[in-house]
């Protein structure tokens, strides 16, 4: 009598570029450029790839992603506001009209434009309403997180941008404490990720994917983190 080999199926993984406060037109332009190379070297069967341009390049960005329809589009941040007098704001129903997802919550807006739990949670609703699946940011298991939320990234403040990833194991931990309070499906992780620790979160039984800021802005190193997850 032999084993039968009971084969696991591929869990999917998210694999998000957050660009923050860089590039312009011609900086996008170059990024894409090679990105369209690179992207015949690697497969993201399985992979949610997500792009999060600044609000000035989300229509650039859709219209060079025409012929590459696998990879996705989100916003780093929404307004709190539906629509209306709010100079400088830019809606989830405008948003919508280039992407499927958005960046709710990431901590450098909690701390630098005060945004609250109850903002976030009027970000949360609006998201839904206009058909954007939101990213919400979360620093610790401890967060709130508003109803909704399907996927969450698990971004400790001292990882970001340090060079000093949170451990595998750690950041497991508070992933699987994460889906076990809030019956989240999906938790990501996000903090000083770069391609050569990449696969040591992404292959953790409670981690569906990273969340990447400084090394998404160089292609080289974004495509070596996809092909490494
Ligand atoms: P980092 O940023 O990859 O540069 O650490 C992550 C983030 O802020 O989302």
């Amino acid at each position: 009598m032999g084993f039968a080999i009971i084969k696991q199926p591929m869990k999917k993984l998210f694999i998000i570029a957050n660009w923050k406060s860089h590039k312009n037109a011609e900086e996008t332009k170059e990024w894409m450029e090679k990105f369209t190379v690179h992207s015949s070297q690697f497969s993201v069967d399985h992979k949610e790839v997500i792009i999060c341009p600044p609000f000035t390049m989300l229509s650039l960005l859709k219209s060079y992603l025409l012929n590459l329809k696998s990879i996705k589009i989100g916003s780093q941040n929404i307004s709190p506001f539906e629509e209306g007098a709010y100079t400088g704001e830019i809606t989830a129903k405008q948003v919508a009209d280039f992407a499927e997802y958005a960046i709710i919550g990431h901590s450098e807006r909690r701390t630098n434009f005060f945004e609250d739990e109850e903002m976030l949670s009027k970000k949360i609703v609006l998201a839904l309403a206009n058909k954007l699946t939101p990213i919400f940011c979360v620093q610790s298991a401890q967060t709130a997180i508003p109803q909704g939320v399907s996927v969450v990234a698990y971004e400790p403040v001292f990882a970001i941008g340090s060079g000093h990833a949170d451990t595998p194991e750690s950041a497991d931990k508070v992933a699987a404490e994460i889906k076990e309070k809030n019956k989240i499906p999906f938790v990501l992780y996000g903090g000083s990720v770069e391609g050569k620790n990449v696969n040591s979160f992404t292959q953790m039984a409670h981690i569906d994917g990273v969340l990447v800021g400084g090394a998404s802005l160089d292609v080289e190193k974004f495509a070596e983190i996809i092909k490494n997850a």
